[in-house]
């Protein structure tokens, strides 16, 4: 491989994280592991960049960027994603030291285009999101774990970017996804559908168990076993519609009626919820073969018109 300015010894990496939080201590604990050297911690407070420093043996830490150690060549900027562009500005200010300087973002939504003032002093940029969600709760079980075994959303600012990320990423065990920075926002979007928004799913559906007199703990139970079976259907299924089953999938119009009047006596908030994602399961189950043209539009006709009538009526 062609030498890149030294970013690939990882020996002589020295590593800043900017953000002690979720990401940053799980980020720095497997670079740790993985022989790389963290040469400072920077946190909002004190107490953040102290302990994790505390856990790794790094004597700098603080609040302050000015404490970045001049040899310093790849800092991580794991803060809120609306800190990101004013850290960056910040660095592009009060840094002396641009040569062999990396700096990279692990957001899902933004681009390199924040480290611009960084770029325009010859700072390699990187944006490396990882396809994953981590929890504090799950700090020491996720070391354990394969947590990076996923897929990296890679942006860069040039080819030498490219290159730092690909190994920064196999070095966690994660595997390369190229997102051009127009498609950014789109792969984001991907990425809250299917993860938070199966939360919220499942928030929901506890919801009504609660209703039945379950906690939370309690109807996840009762979830778990159809949640994992769907998932274990997916991985083995060429196409995501072939999974489908349920009431929209059956064109079973009877049944539909029948919960979205029990949900208008009971729970009249979750209709616009329950109604929007049935009319999204019509467009997967016609992918399916399922429904055919008439059916679709019954279906998509009751769904339309309760949105509707539900629109109308004054809210509590
Ligand atoms: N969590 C996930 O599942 C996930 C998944 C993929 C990507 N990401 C990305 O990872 C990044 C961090 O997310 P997170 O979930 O780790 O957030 P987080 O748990 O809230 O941690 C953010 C940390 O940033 C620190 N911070 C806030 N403002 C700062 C500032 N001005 N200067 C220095 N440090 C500052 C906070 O410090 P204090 O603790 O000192 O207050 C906090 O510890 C985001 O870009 C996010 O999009 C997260």
């Amino acid at each position: 491989m062609e030498t890149l300015t030294g970013f690939d010894q990882h020996d002589n990496l020295k590593i800043t994280i900017i953000g002690c939080g979720t990401l940053g201590t799980i980020l720095a604990q497997k670079f740790n592991q993985q022989g790389f050297e963290i040469n400072c911690l920077i946190s909002r407070t004190n107490a953040s960049a102290e302990k994790l420093a505390g856990l790794l043996h790094v004597k700098t830490f603080g609040t302050e960027t000015s404490l970045i150690p001049d040899n310093t060549n790849l800092i991580f900027i794991v803060t809120p994603d609306r800190v990101i562009e004013e850290i960056a500005g910040q660095l592009a200010k009060e840094r002396l030291f641009f040569n062999q300087l990396a700096v990279a973002h692990f957001s899902g939504a933004l681009t390199t285009d924040v480290f611009d003032p960084l770029i325009q002093k010859g700072v390699v940029a990187l944006s490396m999101h990882p396809f994953q969600t981590f929890s504090p709760a799950s700090d020491s079980k996720t070391l354990s774990q394969d947590i990076f075994d996923c897929y990296f959303g890679l942006q860069a600012s040039d080819t030498e970017g490219f290159d730092l990320g690909k190994q920064l990423i196999h070095k966690l065990g994660g595997k390369v996804m190229y997102v051009p920075k127009e498609s950014k926002t789109l792969y984001h979007i991907a990425a809250v559908l299917v993860s938070n928004y199966t939360v919220t799913l499942t928030h929901l559906g506890a919801e009504i168990f609660s209703s039945l007199g379950l906690s939370q703990k309690d109807a996840f139970q009762v979830f778990e076993p159809i949640m994992s079976q769907t998932f274990e259907n997916l991985k083995s299924s060429e196409y995501i519609h072939q999974v489908l089953t349920g009431p929209v999938e059956r064109g079973d119009s009877k049944i539909l009626k029948q919960h979205l009047s029990e949900l208008k006596t009971q729970m009249p908030h979750l209709i616009p919820a329950y109604a929007t994602f049935a009319m999204e399961t019509v467009r997967v189950a016609i992918q399916k073969g399922s429904l055919d043209p008439t059916q679709a539009s019954e279906l998509l006709h009751l769904l339309e018109n309760t949105l509707i009538e539900e629109s109308k009526t004054p809210l509590p």
